[in-house]
């Protein structure tokens, strides 16, 4: 096996625009304003339990000097009472905390999440032709809790951290200024090790979520495809392709822990040499009678919670550049344009809708250069059929597309009942036109839930109704549970023939005016044919439909039939009138003995 036959899918991380860490900053803050009670209470609780923490070393000094010191036996007892005292308040408030903090953080993850979501569903079609949805996921999930850690522990050990830093640095120079001189020194040593981190930290978290999205967009994309695999033999071909996946995702997450294995310990190191040099000039202090054994002794505690939130600022410091790396994804899906947002555009179809749909002169082109569709005009008067026949490629599924707007036209214009449908608020645009795509998708729940996906308030009656008449009624009476089988995923548990009678009787319940309907080219049994046939003659009637037909015995019923070749209409007319113009088409129906349209092409033009 070559190396060729490795697949490469469209760019599983699609990159995400770089920001500053300032601006992270800011979007996450614009979620935390809803709830500043909590964040208040949350700082408060730490303050508080800071303060409480501050009395220890008091305390020790005390017991030093004025208790053993003097030998007073009396108030050892009540001292070491204060002492367990300050422990529990500041342990208490640390439990408050905690607590509260956690009601903030998943009130904000919460809404963060929910908004990446409701943006997601939002995004046009065109979006998602670019991504892979193993990527989007993990942004959803993995890169939201990377912001997720910073609010929980960022925003506590960040408040902390200044207050005790600002609180110690006072107590210090107010009790010894030599010594608090002395503990300085490593200060410019730590600044600097934080910036080459923070500087170069970036990159590594940017490479590790990056990692992960390739690692998950894989995994999505394997289990959708997991017959296919089985069917070709692939699994170990599989395994390669995801040890390799997984292998960047180890190698990306080992750089990050081998710069923070050397960059923490040496940060501690850098302030333990700090500690040691206080105790060397305070030691001479003591020894010079400049300063009780007390003192320095709690000099040292005082130090400790100095240098610690120091080093918790390092930690911080790795919390913010994971956030910046997950939020930078994050936003990214948030700062991306919804499908139509111009607000006054939007209106809705005048009711009631006859369904007159009006193509005039349009253009489509993918992203590429190539034009999928040109002078693309047609007329389909209400209740009309139109089956749009021609080549596989030929751009019968683009024209359709364009209709419910999962594309925007790139030239000339649509119209419904006369109105255009960039003019037309999405809503009630897609609310007018059914789809029953070529290879329907079934949510995985219950036959009844896919059913009623057509219309959430229809009643059990009109459930079994739309059944009965897209001709699934019979199957699902013999299914375990009937209307409440579980599908499985895609629908998996059903066949094909059964899946279609769903989605038809989904299209039924929506009742819409204008349906498109992509015909499927699978063949199944001739009763089952006659059964679809008769679910989508009932689905049909009296609305304006698009066929993309590959059945010559759909095509001979339709009121106009279109043929497309390369992006434009080449022919146009009922059977008849095409017959009678002795073109594409009347050479393909010609042809004896074909049941589909494209054995015809085929016929006509052999591959090449
Ligand atoms: N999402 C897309 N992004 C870019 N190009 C696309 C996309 N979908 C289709 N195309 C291209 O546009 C052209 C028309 O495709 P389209 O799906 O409309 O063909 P079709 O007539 O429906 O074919 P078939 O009968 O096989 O379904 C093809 O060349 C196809 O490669
Ligand atoms: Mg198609």
């Amino acid at each position: 096996m070559s190396s060729h036959a490795h697949l490469t899918e469209n760019d599983p991380t699609f990159s995400a625009r770089k920001r500053s860490t300032g601006e992270i900053i800011r979007r996450v803050s614009t979620y935390l304003s809803p709830y500043k009670g909590l964040a208040f209470a949350t700082v408060a609780c730490a303050v508080l339990s800071l303060l409480c923490a501050f009395a220890f070393p008091r305390l020790t000094q005390y017991i030093i000097d004025d208790v053993i010191g003097n030998g007073d036996t009396s108030q050892l007892t009540p001292a070491i009472l204060l002492l367990i005292g300050a422990f529990f308040l500041r342990d208490f408030f640390n439990s408050v905390r905690i607590q509260v903090n956690n009601h903030f953080e998943q009130n904000v993850v919460f809404d963060m999440r929910r908004e990446v979501y409701a943006r997601l569903q939002r995004l046009p079609v065109r979006y998602y032709d670019k991504r892979a949805s193993g990527d989007l996921m993990t942004r959803v999930i993995e890169d939201v809790n990377a912001v997720e850690r910073l609010l929980i522990d960022g925003t506590e050990q960040g408040t902390v951290a200044i207050v005790s830093i600002f609180g110690v640095l006072a107590i210090l120079f107010a009790t010894n200024p030599v010594l608090a001189g002395v503990a300085m020194i490593p200060i410019p040593l730590l600044a600097l090790g934080a910036m080459w981190y923070t500087l170069t930290a970036h990159k590594r978290y940017r490479k590790q979520r990056q990692a992960s999205s390739a690692m998950n967009a894989l995994l999505m994309d394997n289990l959708q495809g997991i017959r296919e695999i089985k069917a070709y033999g692939r699994e170990q071909h599989e395994d390669g392709r995801f040890t390799d996946r997984a292998e960047a995702m180890r190698q990306s997450t080992l750089t990050i822990m081998r710069a923070w294995a050397f960059y923490n310990p040496s940060m501690n190191f850098i302030a333990a040499i700090g500690t040691g040099l206080v105790l060397w000039i305070g030691g001479g202090q003591v020894m010079a009678e400049q300063m009780s054994v007390g003192e320095l002794v709690a000099f040292l505690f005082y130090l400790a919670l100095f240098y610690e939130p120091i080093s918790k600022l390092h930690g911080l410091n790795q919390m913010l550049q994971s956030a910046r790396a997950g939020g930078e994804r994050v936003f990214d899906i948030l700062d991306s344009t919804e499908e139509r947002k111009t607000a006054e555009t939007n209106q809705p179809l005048p009711a009631p809708v006859r369904g007159e749909v009006e193509y005039r002169n349009v253009q489509f082109t993918y992203a590429d250069d190539k034009p999928a569709l040109i002078n693309i005009d047609l007329t389909a008067k209400p209740g009309q059929m139109t089956a749009l026949v021609g080549p596989t490629g030929a751009g019968k599924s683009t024209l359709v597309n364009l209709l419910p707007a999962f594309y925007e036209t790139n030239g000339g214009d649509i119209t419904i009942d006369g109105q255009s449908i960039s003019n037309t608020s999405l809503q009630s645009l897609r609310q007018n036109i059914s789809v029953v795509s070529q290879e329907p998708f079934l949510f995985n729940g219950t036959v009844r839930e896919n059913i009623a996906y057509g219309n959430l308030d229809a009643s059990d009656e009109e459930i079994l109704e739309a059944a009965k008449a897209a001709n699934c009624h019979d199957f699902i009476g013999e299914l375990t549970d009937g209307f409440d089988t579980k599908v499985g995923e895609r629908g998996v548990r059903l066949s094909v023939g059964e899946k279609q009678r769903i989605s038809i009787a989904r299209a039924l319940l929506k009742d819409s005016p204008i349906l498109i309907l992509d015909e499927a080219t699978a063949s199944v049994d001739t009763a089952t044919e006659r059964l679809i046939q008769q679910a989508l003659e009932r689905l049909m009637s009296g609305r304006t439909s698009f066929v993309i037909a590959h059945r010559l015995s759909t095509i001979r019923n339709a009121d106009q039939i279109l043929v497309l070749k390369n992006g434009s209409i080449i022919e146009r007319g009922n059977h008849d009138e095409l017959i009678e113009q002795q073109g594409l088409y009347s050479r393909l129906a010609r042809i004896q003995n074909t049941t589909f349209i494209e054995e015809g092409f085929e016929k006509l033009e052999p591959a090449g």
